[in-house]
């Protein structure tokens, strides 16, 4: 058993303030890591160790001697050659103080980024999910992903306790306990510091799942600035304008939708200075109950409604991932937010409204409010803030979905910058997106106002694209339509079933990576 002690006056004081700002972003709904140089696998009682592809790791033989081959015979048996995906368990097994061992491949070494170790991560949750293994070592010392072996650990646990979440709120069966998991590691002091940005994005991650599994009638426009408020302990700036504001500003898009609702809509604005730059501008659309309006939403898909702020709850969350790691970039979030629902007050097919920016817009179709609040949003944050960059992030379209499906979100963009960073961002951490056209511009031609909400026929997600270039002005501008990627009806990967908080990965990734300096 190889021993390594850790033990500079200097590595332990930070370990501490790391281990310090590690216990304020943990959430009730974490599971417990520690990362050890020390190999020492005595309380536990599953093993978990790793083989790319036709090459055992050295953790691996140790065990398979230990065994006396015994799990070399296994895994001969279960015709396991270190492809990814592969997983074979060993029950007692000889030799070994542990119930069980779980060997894991991980197939090309080369192929190994940050996503797909969060994958393997998320496997690794999804074998143990159903077992009473409270405690758990896995064996890491022998692997390194496309960065270093502190990248893999770091990962995989990021990975693991981004699938072992649970949204349990309306459960009698709650989640169970949470597992402790021991990783052992060649540099604890390094895994432990890039665990903890990790899980500053977590808990960014949770947040946004937490808004969006939440039912339409628990999470009112009202309800969800309160929720970002609760951000102001972290040092996060948050307005919130109510509906008389936001007439008086001119926002008469936002305002008509929120109409037919009691609370009416609200402007949420979140603000993490880390920085003296610029800011930069997320904008999340907010409706927290999509009826359709007067053009109700036929069949089941209205009960998915209740997602339909994903793009607002995905902008909060990335200020809370940026907030709690202090992260040196300036970002502002701002949230339009409000129910379209069908009321004696709510706006009608038929509509004329004015945006803050000055453009009528004829409402052909009360289903395609989320292009009307965003119009509004977008016009805020460049007023307000100035701003040079935004991305919009909206579950927007039903012709994204059936373009993409759920695998992508789409992005529209001129900016080939701006799609690239994106593009790359979104492979690294698993959430990928994929170019549509921004086009069919004049298929919103109306003679009744400077624009209609609709588009003639066709192209649904571009025409609402295009809709939203209208109020981008001179920045330089994307929109995410993350429909169909916000709330998954069953576990995939690092995504439990439910609010999948889709976008917090991708946006945190590109600020961190080209923010900051
Ligand atoms: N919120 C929906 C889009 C949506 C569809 C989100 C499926 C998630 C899953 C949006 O407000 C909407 O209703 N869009 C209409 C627009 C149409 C009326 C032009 C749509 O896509 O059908
Ligand atoms: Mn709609
Ligand atoms: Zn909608």
């Amino acid at each position: 058993m190889i021993r390594t002690i850790f033990n500079t006056t200097l590595a332990k004081k930070s370990l501490l303030s790391a281990a310090l700002s590690l216990a304020l972003v943990t959430t009730t709904n974490a599971e417990q890591f520690t990362f050890e140089q020390d190999k020492s696998t005595k309380s536990a009682t599953t093993l978990v160790v790793f083989q790319a592809k036709e090459q055992p790791s050295s953790d691996l033989k140790h065990l398979i001697n230990a065994s006396e081959q015994q799990i070399s015979n296994v895994l001969k048996v279960a015709k396991f050659t270190g492809e990814k995906d592969q997983l074979v368990e060993v029950i007692a097994p000889h030799g070994i103080d542990a119930e069980r061992v779980i060997i894991i491949g991980l197939g090309d070494m080369k192929n190994l980024h940050a996503g797909a170790v969060n994958n393997i991560g998320a496997s690794v949750a999804a074998k143990l999910a159903k077992m009473d293994a409270e405690n758990i070592s896995i064996l890491t010392q022998g692997v390194s992903d496309d960065t270093s072996n502190a990248s893999f650990a770091a990962h995989l646990a990021h990975g693991i306790n981004l699938r072992s979440y649970q949204f349990d709120k309306y459960l009698s069966k709650k989640k169970p306990a949470e597992k402790h998991y021991h990783l052992s590691v060649i540099d604890e002091q390094k895994a432990q510091i890039t665990y903890q940005g990790l899980s500053a994005i977590e808990a960014g991650v949770f947040l946004a799942r937490d808004l969006t599994s939440e039912t339409p009638t628990e999470m009112t426009p009202v309800d969800f600035a309160n929720a970002a408020k609760s951000l102001t302990k972290l040092g996060v700036k948050v307005t919130v304008l109510e509906p008389k504001e936001i007439e008086a500003l001119g926002m008469g898009a936002l305002h008509a939708v929120g109409r037919g609702s009691l609370e009416g809509s609200r402007l949420v604005v979140a603000h993490w200075q880390g920085s003296d730059e610029t800011p930069i501008a997320l904008v999340g659309k907010g409706i927290t109950f999509d009826s359709g309006g007067y053009n109700i939403k036929a069949g089941s898909s209205i009960s998915r409604m209740k997602s339909d702020m994903a793009g607002a709850a995905a902008v909060l969350g990335t200020v809370k991932a940026m907030a709690l790691q202090k992260a040196k970039v300036n970002v502002v979030a701002v949230m339009p937010m409000a129910a379209n629902m069908v009321s004696e007050t709510s706006f009608a097919p038929g509509d004329v409204l004015t945006t803050a920016e000055g453009l009528s817009v004829e409402v052909l179709n009360t289903d395609a409010e989320g292009r009307l609040i965003l119009a509004d949003g977008m016009w805020y944050a460049r007023d307000k803030y100035k701003v040079n960059t935004m991305i919009d992030v909206a579950t927007l379209t039903g012709s994204k979905v059936r373009a993409l499906g759920d695998r992508y979100s789409a992005i529209f963009t001129d900016d080939e910058q701006l799609l690239t960073q994106l593009t790359v961002s979104g492979k690294t951490v698993e959430e990928q997106v994929w170019r549509l056209p921004l086009a069919y511009k004049d298929m919103l031609k109306t003679p009744i106002a400077d624009l209609k909400n609709i588009g003639t026929s066709g192209p649904g997600a571009s025409t609402a694209a295009v809709f939203l270039q209208h109020f981008a002005g001179d920045t330089t501008w994307a929109h995410l339509d993350i429909a169909g990627n916000a709330l998954a009806a069953k576990d995939k990967d690092v995504m439990p079933a439910g609010g999948t908080g889709y976008g917090v990965r991708l946006l945190s990734n590109w600020l961190l990576t080209t923010q900051v300096k």
